[in-house]
This record gives structure tokens, C-alpha cells and sequence, in this order.
């Protein structure tokens, strides 16, 4: 048995080169045709029912506008129902034809199915399920007072995509749908004092890769990718170290100098992706530099993390 290794460790990565180098040709050419057709002909969302959860701000919110403005149903699905309402008439005149405002806990199962069950009962059909509601997370590991306070991350960011998109399953073979993932860049970027938010969005990017496959060719799956977007999330809104969710004042002094996003610029970047059907969408497009840097040069990918964290203002 140990010689079979041996062969595989001496053989397998030449072969693999060789075979690269080969396909990469054809798959380029690929590539760029199924683009242009994709972009060509993208889908046309007027009249589709899309869920979208955590919709009360943020990404949430502004995809919840995008969308209206091409003419979907909406279901909009937040903890707080107040701001929800907000959102749901405003996506109303800029042109959805009916928004469905739900008020539930996405960490919680049971809640999750019935927003499936009410969403479809309503419109009779489910499109597109969007798992958008997150929280953020501030605080080094060893300070957490107490280690299960980082359960409820878990709970909200993974949890509370993967229980809606288990219900969802059946309604969206039913329309050849799609499922709409919000990642995170720090799914696979570093992030110190973001590292159980960091695992909570590459448990989710894992996830998804593998449910494009299971759930082929009927259901397609983008993951989204956004770097620092405009958001109450990004205004320091996070779990502390207390496992309360407080804004931190010092989180936009540590910030400083990082550009953000303005959230339309990115919400409306992803629905775009998502009609022309991308796997992959990060936003903005510039963070793909990251994702090279890991590949080629992690180290410096360590140190300069490493740097910044040290470097860190001592606020909380
Ligand atoms: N903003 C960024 O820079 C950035 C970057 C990468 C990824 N993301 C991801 O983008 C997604 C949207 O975040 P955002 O930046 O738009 O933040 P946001 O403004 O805080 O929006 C998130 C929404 O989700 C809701 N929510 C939280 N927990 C929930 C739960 N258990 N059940 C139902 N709804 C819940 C929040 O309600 P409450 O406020 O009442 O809790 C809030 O309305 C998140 O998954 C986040 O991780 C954001
Ligand atoms: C941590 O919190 C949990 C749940 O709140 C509690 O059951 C547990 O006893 C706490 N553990 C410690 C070591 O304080």
C-alpha cells in the first residue's frame, strides 16, 4: 500500500501539469463563449418569486431594490418586522407587484420552514432563495469571556442559510431556481478577530460548492464574495467578546483608510451576476488580488496580517 503513495506522490503532479496545459486552451475558449451567451441572454426575473433573508438592511435591503426594480415578487424575511415594512414599501414603488414582509429568526429551524411554507403558499412558487442574513464578529479569540458565547455566529451565518435552503430545496427544482449565498471575502481571506466569522463563511463556501453539484442541473448556486461593503455590519455592528451584539467605537479606527463599498454598487453588481448565472461573485472585483496572494505568497499574506493585528488600536 505505501508504494502506491509513493508512485502517486512522484507521478501525479507532472501528469497533472501536463494535463493543465492541455485543457487550458479549450477551457478558456469555453469560458469566454459561455460568458458572452450568458451575458447575452441573461434571466429575466419579472414575475419570479424571490426570498431574500435579512432583508431589513444593508445587502439584504438593497438587493430586496434591485430586484423590485426588474419586477419580482418579493418575500422579505428579517428579525425586525418595523424596518422590514420600510423596505418592503419602497421595494413596492420601485416595481415588485406584491412583497411578502415575514418576521423570523433564521437560526431557529422551525421558523425557517414556516418562511418557506408562507412564502410559497402566498406566491405559489419559489425562484430565488437568497441566504443573506448574517452577523458580524469583533473580538480575538482567547479575549471571548466565555467560548460558546461564538455558537450563535454559527447559528445565524451557517445555520441560518443551510435550514432555509434544506426547505427550499423541493420548490426550487420544481422552477429550476437558484440559490444566492452571501460569503464573505473573509471566507477565504485572513481576518484576526474575525476568525469564527471567517470559518462560519468557508463552511458556507464549502457548503454551497458541494450543493451546486448534488443539486444539479436544476437548481444553480452563486456565492457571493463582498469585500467591506456600507452596512450596519460594517459600522462595527458585531458580537463582542461579552457575546452581546454591540457597535464597537474602535472598529472604525482600526478601518481607517480601508475604502468601503456603497451598497447599491455592490447589490446591483450581484443581481447582475446572479441573472447571467455566475458560480462566483466578489465584489468589488479588485479583492480577487487576495485570493492570488494566498495561492502564490501566503507567507506574506501571514506577515502582513500579522502586522496589522499587532498594530492594532487597543480599544475594547
Ligand atoms: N457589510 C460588509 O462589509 C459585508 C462583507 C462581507 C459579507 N457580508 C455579509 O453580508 C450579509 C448582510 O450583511 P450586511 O453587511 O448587510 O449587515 P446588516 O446591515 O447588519 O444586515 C444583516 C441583516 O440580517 C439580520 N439578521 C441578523 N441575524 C438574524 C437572524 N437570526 N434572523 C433573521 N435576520 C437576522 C439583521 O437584523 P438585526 O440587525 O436586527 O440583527 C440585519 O437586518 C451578511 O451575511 C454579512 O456577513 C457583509
Ligand atoms: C458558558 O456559557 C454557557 C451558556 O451560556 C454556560 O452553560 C456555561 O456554563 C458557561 N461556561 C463557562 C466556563 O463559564
Amino acid at each position: 500500500m505505501q508504494l502506491i503513495h509513493k508512485l502517486l506522490n512522484l507521478v501525479l503532479p507532472p501528469i497533472t501539469v501536463f494535463a493543465i496545459c492541455l485543457m487550458l486552451p479549450f477551457l478558456s475558449i469555453f469560458k469566454v463563449v459561455n460568458f458572452i451567451f450568458r451575458y447575452l441572454f441573461p434571466e429575466n426575473i419579472k414575475g419570479k418569486v424571490v426570498l431574500i433573508t435579512g432583508s431589513s438592511s444593508g445587502i439584504g435591503e438593497h438587493l430586496a431594490y434591485d430586484y423590485a426594480r426588474k419586477g419580482a415578487y418579493l418575500a422579505l424575511v428579517d428579525i425586525r418586522e418595523d424596518k422590514l415594512r420600510e423596505v418592503a414599501e419602497k421595494a413596492g414603488q420601485l416595481g415588485s407587484p406584491d412583497v411578502l414582509v415575514i418576521r423570523a429568526d433564521v437560526s431557529k429551524v422551525d421558523q425557517c420552514k414556516q418562511f418557506i411554507d408562507d412564502a410559497v403558499n402566498h406566491f405559489d412558487r419559489l425562484d430565488h432563495l437568497v441566504c443573506n442574513a448574517g452577523m458580524g464578529i469583533n473580538c480575538a479569540f482567547e479575549d471571548a469571556t466565555n467560548v460558546t458565547n461564538f455558537v450563535q455566529v454559527m447559528d445565524v451565518n451557517f445555520w441560518g442559510s443551510i435550514y432555509p435552503t434544506y426547505f427550499a430545496i423541493p420548490h426550487l427544482k420544481r422552477s429550476r431556481g437558484k440559490i444566492v449565498v452571501t460569503a464573505s471575502v473573509s471566507g477565504w481571506m485572513l481576518q484576526p478577530m474575525g476568525s469564527i466569522y471567517g470559518a462560519s463563511k468557508a463552511a458556507l463556501i464549502n457548503f454551497y460548492d458541494n450543493m451546486r453539484v448534488e443539486l444539479a442541473p436544476e437548481v444553480s448556486v452563486t456565492i457571493i464574495s463582498p469585500g467591506f461593503v456600507e452596512s450596519e455590519l460594517s459600522k462595527g455592528k458585531a458580537l463582542t467578546k461579552q457575546g452581546d451584539v454591540k457597535v464597537d467605537p474602535g472598529f472604525r479606527k482600526m478601518m481607517q483608510g480601508i475604502p468601503f463599498q456603497k451598497t447599491e454598487d455592490c447589490t446591483k453588481a450581484v443581481v447582475a451576476a446572479v441573472c447571467r448565472g455566475d458560480k462566483y461573485i466578489t465584489e468589488p472585483w479588485w479583492y480577487n488580488v487576495f485570493y492570488l496572494l494566498k495561492i502564490v505568497c501566503p507567507e506574506v499574506v501571514e506577515w502582513s496580517s500579522y502586522l496589522k493585528y499587532s498594530n492594532r488600536p487597543t480599544t475594547s
